[in-house]
């Protein structure tokens, strides 16, 4: 079976691609137990001074894999998924995605933690957690309106609605929006240049910017015990069900 996150390091450059095509990369707990290995690694590494994470194909990634929702539903503290996220708020080290296509839920929430954003003009991002009949992960319930305010968080995260990269470049969650040829020699050269510079500074930069990181985590605790609660619910359990047999959900039996 080929490797579902294929990490390789070049040049200081630690590059994460996600390599699940024919699920349109959706994540499993093994590959985000590998994704939070790996950052924490590159932490680790005075060879490594930034990480670069990419998709495969029309795919950054599609997010949670609903089969792991329904086989897997109580994902405790130690779990791969928060790992993930916690490696995501915690890491010193500069993080690069490029968005290549797909990136939906979890692939919208973790660009609100990297640091420099690029995506492909055919990228379409979305948070359709409320759509599944779930909450929002990844401190995007802190993070988003923080960055749009209410009411501009509040329509991507309660529609749910794919947004265009265009979009996703005004709200501020993206940089810059490029061809598709050139979106990973764009992340590529943004990341070599930060390797060139003072490590410790690029660190001591980044911490001050994202300053006390504790309301951050404080966030994703309070989404991850609503959003496990979510997960065993009648309605969520109608909204996978839904997703399997591809119809849409029928939510008009809830109170
Ligand atoms: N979890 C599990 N499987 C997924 C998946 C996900 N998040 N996203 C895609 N897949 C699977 C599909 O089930 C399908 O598998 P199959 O070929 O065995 O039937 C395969 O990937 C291809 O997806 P498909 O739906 O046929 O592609 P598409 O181009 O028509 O649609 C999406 C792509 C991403 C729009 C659609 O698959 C989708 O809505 N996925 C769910 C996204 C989501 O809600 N993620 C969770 C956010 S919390």
């Amino acid at each position: 079976m080929a490797e579902t996150v294929l990490v390789s390091v070049e040049n200081g450059i630690q590059l994460l691609q996600i390599n699940r095509a024919d699920k349109k990369n959706a994540l499993t707990q093994e590959m985000y137990g590998i994704l939070a290995d790996s950052l924490r690694a590159a932490e680790e590494d005075p060879a490594i001074r930034v990480s670069v994470i990419t998709g495969t194909n029309d795919s950054f990634t599609s997010g949670n894999d609903i089969m792991d929702f329904i086989q897997n539903p109580v994902s405790g503290e130690d779990s791969p998924v928060i790992r993930f996220l916690q490696a995501l708020a915690e890491i010193r080290k500069p993080l690069i995605a490029a968005v290549n296509g797909l990136a939906i839920g979890v692939g919208t929430t973790m660009l609100l933690h990297c640091d420099l954003v690029y995506a492909s003009k055919n990228a379409v991002f979305a948070l359709p957690f409320v759509n599944l009949a779930l909450v929002p992960e990844a401190a995007s319930s802190l993070l988003l309106p923080r960055m749009l305010g209410h009411q501009r968080a509040a329509e991507l995260l309660l529609l749910g609605e794919n947004f265009t990269a265009d979009s996703a470049q005004q709200a501020g969650i993206v940089n810059s929006v490029v061809s598709e040829e050139d979106l990973r020699k764009t992340a590529l050269d943004a990341a070599a240049k930060l390797a060139a510079k003072a490590p410790e500074a690029v660190r001591l930069t980044k911490s001050l910017m994202k300053g006390n990181v504790d309301d951050v985590k404080n966030a994703m605790q309070a989404e991850g015990k609503a959003f496990r609660g979510r997960l065993v619910s009648p309605e969520a359990q109608e909204a996978m069900q839904a997703f399997m047999e591809r119809r849409a959900p029928d939510f008009s039996k809830f109170s």
